[in-house]
């Protein structure tokens, strides 16, 4: 059965994971975890790019050998991963063996077909886009910042025919609307295409540069960068195995808005197309995280660690706040107020007061027992009415990447249950010695219990770990599908609870 073949990009080793980084593979694990809940087989793959000119001088630097440098790197992204509650199903390296047996047959196909010649070459590369770049690139006369120092470069190398098929990929884009998300990403996408395009530099002399892969058919030179990391997710997905087409063609390349013109949008499905292989279906191109309006990276220096964040807040709270606070597509500044203000409002006092409220409750007025419900009055229609529309509206928000809606409306539904568990006030009906005040009691408990736990499984794919100790503290140990799973019924009652739990300590100086 074909797979759900989902991946990142691929990081640079040539600095520690920050904010961009760890948002790209939280924004892709959500899809996962989510499509996993709908019953769909994931394949999900990260990894790590390195090879290039920016590798190689920054394990100089180092004062290390070039591998020895990525080997620390990788080790640093997978930890990061591993914090993050990454459920990736495969790391790719692009030093790994297989991958290098796959871009150099990639390499002699295209060269055997005539789509790579050699040619002497001058133009302006850019060492941090790691490309050859033209003037009309300027913005107001000037080279946009990520493109770091911009130089002229005369030498004789390999090409491979972009132009060639420019017109194949017009028509292509033009037909799939769905190729790029969201939509209007794709505008720039067919500007560039509607202007003529130069054939792609994909080798460096090895006098110049060795740190790459070696040509199949000349080894004097190397290949690099994009040739050599975009070809990642055809390894990944078994390129030159019998099942090969178990994962692709990608559902989902989820990539920054700085490497869809030209890397992915351009670049990649023409190299799949020369090769005979179908094109990604969708680039999943989120925007940048920003601080104070400056795209947060390496080269600027003005990286905020995101493991520090989620080693003081937990991991949970920081992926909320990231999937809460970006439009996916948008870019968004990273703010440390804007997260204090998601921690304690929404996390602390809404949800996680919610449960703790509620574990309290169940043990102070009905032993520790979810019973059943047993009435239905109007703060319980009400409650219903808010919630019963709101979980097919959250999954497809969810479907449709508008994750930051969805959680603003599950997190409304979430302060309903606290409304309503006011409006009952189990501690004012225990007071009263009317048998249908018990009756009463007992149903808050059982409806709010059930209403979180119909949160939790919404939760799951944002906050995975936090979800889990709230499905737990429940007793609720059934399916977690997004089908049955979200239905409200009686699958807690008969549980005994928990006796209390904190998920969203308050934060020292916070
Ligand atoms: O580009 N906000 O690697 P990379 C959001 N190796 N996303 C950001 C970001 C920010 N401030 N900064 C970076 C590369 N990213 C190549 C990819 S894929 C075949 C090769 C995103 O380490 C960036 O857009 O510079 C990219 O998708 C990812 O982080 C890795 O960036
Ligand atoms: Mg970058």
């Amino acid at each position: 059965m074909k797979k759900l073949y989902i991946t990142t990009a691929i990081d640079y080793a040539n600095g520690k994971p920050h904010i961009g980084h760890a948002y790209e593979k939280i924004l892709s694990d959500a899809i996962a975890r989510m499509f996993r809940m709908q019953g769909r087989d994931v394949q999900f793959m990260t990894g790590l790019d390195e090879h290039g000119q920016k590798v190689s001088q920054s394990a100089e630097r180092a004062g290390v050998p070039e591998q020895t440098h990525c080997d620390g790197i990788a080790q640093d992204f997978k930890d990061l991963c591993e914090k993050l509650n990454i459920s990736y199903d495969r790391y790719i390296r692009t030093t790994e063996q297989e991958h290098k047996r796959v871009v150099r047959e990639c390499l002699q196909k295209l060269h055997d077909a005539g789509d790579i010649y050699k040619a002497d070459y001058t133009g302006l590369y850019s060492k941090t886009a790691e490309r050859f770049v033209l003037e009309k690139d300027k913005v107001d006369g000037k080279w946009p910042s990520d493109y770091g120092e911009v130089v002229e470069i005369s030498e004789t190398n390999y090409f491979f025919r972009l132009a060639k098929y420019q017109q194949w990929l017009l028509e292509y884009v033009e037909s799939h609307r769905d190729f790029v998300f969201p939509e209007f990403r794709a505008k720039q996408v067919l500007e560039f295409l509607r202007e003529p395009i130069n054939d792609l530099c994909i080798s460096r002399p090895k006098s110049r540069l060795s740190w790459g892969i070696e040509l199949p058919f000349d080894s004097n030179y190397v290949t690099y960068v994009w040739f050599d990391a975009l070809v990642n997710y055809i390894t990944g997905a078994h390129y030159t195995h019998d099942d090969f087409h178990d994962y692709w063609p990608a559902n989902y390349h989820v990539i920054g808005k700085d490497i869809l013109v030209p890397a992915h949008s351009i670049y990649w499905p023409i190299i799949l197309h020369a090769l005979g292989i179908e094109p990604p279906k969708t680039l999943l191109t989120h925007g940048w995280w920003l601080v104070s309006g400056e795209k947060m990276s390496k080269s600027f220096g003005n990286v905020v660690n995101p493991l520090e964040f989620a080693e003081k807040f937990g991991a949970d709270a920081f992926r909320y706040y990231l999937m809460r606070e970006m439009t996916v597509g948008q870019d968004c500044n990273f703010s440390p107020d804007r997260f204090a203000v998601r921690y304690g409002s929404d996390l602390a006092n809404n949800l996680g007061n919610l449960v703790s409220r509620l574990l309290n409750m169940a043990h102070r007025y009905c032993d520790g027992t979810v019973r059943k419900v047993t009435i239905h009055e109007s703060p319980e229609m009400n409650l219903q009415k808010l919630w019963q529309p709101a979980i097919p509206e959250i999954i497809s928000l969810c479907n449709e990447f508008a994750f930051h809606a969805a959680l603003e409306k599950l997190f409304q539904c979430v302060s309903a249950i606290n409304t309503y568990m006011e409006e009952r006030a189990p501690w004012k009906l225990a007071k009263s010695n009317d048998a249908s005040d018990a009756q009463r009691i007992d149903t808050t408990i059982a409806i709010a219990a059930e209403f979180v736990r119909i949160a939790a499984v919404l939760l799951m794919p944002t906050m995975p770990s936090i979800a889990e100790r709230i499905l737990s503290a429940l007793g609720y140990g059934g399916e977690l599908n997004w089908t049955t799973a979200v239905e409200f019924g009686d699958s807690l009652a008969g549980n005994v609870v928990s006796d209390g739990m904190i998920l969203f300590p308050k934060i020292d100086g916070e």
